[in-house]
């Protein structure tokens, strides 16, 4: 058991959610922040994260803060010994970053210096930054090995991440004391297997799993893939699709490595190194759900790339890691995920962001939790408690200080 403390930005998203039910099972004890700009709040944790709560019974302590305030930043660390980070807070939708790149800029990169301001002023100089393939841009050879060249980067939002991996290679070279792993996700799919948590975005989404998951349930009317003709098998582009639950345990790796050995900066592939076309997905997606997905080829659209998979030998052979998760077993947890919560999390929340119903202690009760007496851990150990007010400090964005702790306060 770890029995460290790590600060997880961005805990109420998709990965965020589903890596903190791993940090939690291997014994770290979590504190996660995040400003729903991209998922669901809550009254106290968000349902993501209540539902973390009641897959590991153990307990979160969480904070409505926005990484772009410092200050509220800075009061998570003073009332915390955080021992290292992970840093998932970003925005991430490649078209609108092309729309509006000084958001992005400035969500992204501002966010980042800020943290790590935070945290050398807090001597914290462990931490996991989530990057992305998308750094490596048009591939010049297949499988991608982390000695590929970067920077080539075709959209505002990945460039953000190839920003931010320099100016931590920067960092570490100023400072030895800092340790940094990035990692750098191919395509992230799937949820967790009890089908409590996966993955709802609140800003329009284009990821693909989520979108055909869509089509199958009859919310939308067919799926639109761009491009037949590429070089490909069957003319459609090529992704490596990772479970998310695989993506969660490297993280967990990543800490261990970070503990272990002191190698100031360090890049990892996290994939799992099979190349899949969009139809071949689209097909074990309908053979597993027993549903139809009709789907519309167009054009290819530009700045699109032909195919993508990674070499992950580097994070097995220095991390101890290896996806293990199939194709089918990533369609089959999203499934599972997506008839459990047609709606997603909104469910768990009026149109306020409130939980809709609550239990006598004011936990707030979610459509398949505390149902069968599983939460008794959490009903114990983790009232909920809204037990800061409101910051506005100087100008700064609110911060929402909702901390829930193992007694209460
Ligand atoms: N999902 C993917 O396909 C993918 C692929 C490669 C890399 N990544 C990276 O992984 C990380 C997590 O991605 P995800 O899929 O879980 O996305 P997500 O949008 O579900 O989660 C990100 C969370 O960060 C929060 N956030 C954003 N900006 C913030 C800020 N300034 N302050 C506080 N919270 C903030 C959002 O509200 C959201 O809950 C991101 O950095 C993303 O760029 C994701």
């Amino acid at each position: 058991m770890s029995g460290r403390t790590v600060l997880v930005t961005g805990g109420a998203g998709y990965i965020g959610s589903h890596c903190t039910v791993e940090l939690l099972e291997a014994g770290y004890n979590v504190v996660a922040l995040d400003n729903f700009i991209n998922s669901v709040p809550g009254h106290g944790l968000p349902p993501s994260l209540e539902r973390v709560q009641q897959i590991t019974g153990k307990n979160i302590i969480f904070y409505e803060c926005d990484l772009l305030d410092k200050l509220g930043l800075q009061r998570i660390f003073q009332e915390h010994n955080i021992d290292c980070v992970i840093h998932f807070a970003a925005i991430k939708a490649v078209g609108e970053s092309m729309q509006f790149p000084l958001l992005y800029y400035k969500n992204n990169l501002i966010a980042t210096i800020n943290l790590l301001e935070v945290m050398e002023a807090h001597n914290v100089y462990q931490l996991v930054f989530s990057s992305s393939c998308t750094v490596y841009g048009n591939p010049e050879s297949l499988p991608i090995t982390e000695t590929h060249p970067t920077g080539d980067v075709t959209n505002v939002y990945g460039r953000t991440k190839h920003f931010i991996e320099g100016m931590l290679k920067d960092i570490s070279v100023a400072n030895k004391k800092w340790n940094f792993i990035a990692l750098r996700y191919f395509n992230p799919v799937g949820a967790h297997p009890s089908g409590l948590i996966g993955e709802d975005p609140t800003k329009a989404f284009t990821n693909i799993m989520p979108y055909m998951a869509q089509v199958a349930i009859g919310n939308k009317p067919y799926l639109t893939i761009f491009g037949g003709d590429y070089d490909t098998e069957d003319g459609t582009g090529v992704r490596d699709y990772i479970h998310v639950m695989d993506l969660a345990k490297g993280h967990v790796a990543a800490l261990d490595k970070l503990h272990r050995e002191h190698q100031r900066i360090k890049i990892y592939n996290l994939g799992t190194g099979n190349g899949v076309s969009v139809l071949q997905l689209l097909r074990t997606f309908e053979s597993v759900t027993k549903s139809k997905i009709p789907f519309q080829i167009c054009d290819r659209r530009d700045g699109d790339i032909v195919s993508m998979y990674a070499n992950a030998t580097l994070a097995e052979n220095e991390l101890g890691w290896k996806a293990k998760f199939t194709l089918p077993q990533m369609c089959a947890d999203f499934w599972r995920w997506q008839t459990m919560n047609p709606d997603g999390y909104r469910k768990c929340t009026d149109e306020n962001g409130s939980p809709i119903r609550k239990s006598n202690n004011g936990h707030s009760i979610t459509q398949n939790s505390r149902r069968n007496g599983e939460m008794e851990n959490a009903k114990q150990n983790g009232h909920q408690q809204r037990n800061g007010d409101s910051l506005k400090q100087n100008g700064h964005t609110p911060c929402i200080l909702t901390n829930i702790t193992e007694n209460g306060h």
